[in-house]
């Protein structure tokens, strides 16, 4: 099989930024993606409904600001033009039930996100105890069937940080269905064999037929396993969270990707961040992947001899999860490698650094209609 034709894509897992960051990514992710999970992470955080909809009002004006550069042909902007962002609020200690409430009858909000206080990038106004901190909140999200998506790595320092992500499930995730076991979950990025035997195998759905946990993973964790972080010296752009692991994990995680489960879809957690403050004595953590990701992850299923899967991973599961119709319209992938610059622009001179830059991938988006 050397070309896909699959309904348009979304990405349910994505950092867009904010300001000129935003103009500088908006359009890699509208153009391969129909819609995205847009996460939270900013500074101050997205925690409440009405600055979700004053970021996605920012998000569409990046789009239009994109359309107006001369950058994209009138195709691309009609493409870009379909783009739609769905928002997120993140969770803290002090989210109310009545937020909730609010963030449903926005029709913008899809989700609410939990960030471990200190887990990641702008995560310190996240959760620390989360059953203690947030039952009524999770209570009317499990009535109204709001997901909430998790970053789930535990955060005490003196946990080994490649065992954070598997002690999270005994910790947090496992009480946490126990507790509600109707609240529907996401099992953000997940890295372990460990998350995608769990998200295997406690598979259910609700009423609706709608999965109760899912789980989404990157393009680098399905093609990258941790060496990648220190082949010929500290690689800063291979970094990210939660960090690569060992290979046992990377075949698990492109096992379950592959396997054509309704409960694992596509979420690239593309996250940028100047090449700088990347190449620094304290280098930030996230990838950017947005520009070359579909190409990234036709090239894993291709190589698990995957291919009749992808459409489910990239353009179905994640709808039917989300309660969405399937995007009209197709995008056709071609077994066409394509380069990978070593840096694209950003905010400043310093550019941006994509995932796997100055080498190829074997995929190509060769079509969007
Ligand atoms: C993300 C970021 O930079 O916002 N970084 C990352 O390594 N994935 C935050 C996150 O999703 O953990
Ligand atoms: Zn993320």
């Amino acid at each position: 099989m050397d070309t896909l034709h699959i309904a348009p894509p979304d990405d349910w897992h994505v950092h867009l930024r904010d300001g000129d960051a935003l103009d500088h990514v908006i359009a890699a992710t509208a153009l391969n993606f129909r819609r995205a999970i847009v996460m939270p992470n900013l500074k101050p955080p997205v925690t409440t409904t009405l600055l979700a909809m004053a970021y996605r009002d920012r998000i569409l004006a990046s789009i239009e600001k994109a359309c107006a550069s001369g950058q994209y042909s009138s195709s691309e902007q009609a493409i870009l033009r379909q783009f739609q962002p769905l928002m997120v609020l993140y969770l803290t200690g002090a989210t109310s039930p009545t937020e909730v409430d609010r963030a449903l009858a926005s029709g913008v909000v899809h989700a609410v996100k939990l960030y471990p206080a200190g887990a990641t990038t702008n995560s310190e106004a996240g959760v620390s105890d989360l059953l203690g901190q947030c039952s009524a909140v999770l209570e009317r999200m499990q009535t109204l069937g709001l997901p909430l998506l998790v970053h789930g790595e535990v955060t005490d320092a003196h946990v080994d940080v490649f065992d954070r992500e598997a002690r999270f499930i005994d910790e947090v995730m496992v009480p946490l269905r126990e507790r509600f076991p109707a609240l529907r979950v996401v099992f953000e990025h997940i890295t372990t064999r460990q998350a995608a035997q769990f998200v295997t195998e406690q598979a259910g759905v609700d009423a609706s037929g709608r999965q109760l946990l899912a789980a989404t993973i990157t393009p680098q964790h399905l093609l990258y396993n941790r060496n990648a972080l220190f082949s010929g010296g500290l690689q800063p752009h291979w970094y990210c969270l939660p960090v690569l692991k060992r290979e046992e994990h990377r075949v698990a995680l492109l096992d379950a990707a592959t396997s054509g489960l309704p409960q694992f879809f596509l979420g690239t957690d593309s996250a940028p961040h100047a090449r700088h403050l990347k190449e620094a004595s304290c280098g930030c953590a996230g990838c950017y992947s947005s520009p070359y990701a579909l190409g990234l992850y036709a090239e894993a299923f291709d190589a698990a001899g995957a291919l009749n899967h992808f459409e489910a991973f990239a353009s179905l599961n994640g709808p039917a999860f989300y309660g969405l119709p399937v995007n009209s319209g197709r995008v056709v992938l071609t077994r066409n490698p394509q380069d990978i610059p070593e840096r694209l622009p950003f905010v400043t001179d310093s550019g941006i650094v994509p995932l796997r830059a100055g080498s190829s991938v074997q995929w190509s988006v060769t079509e969007r209609a």
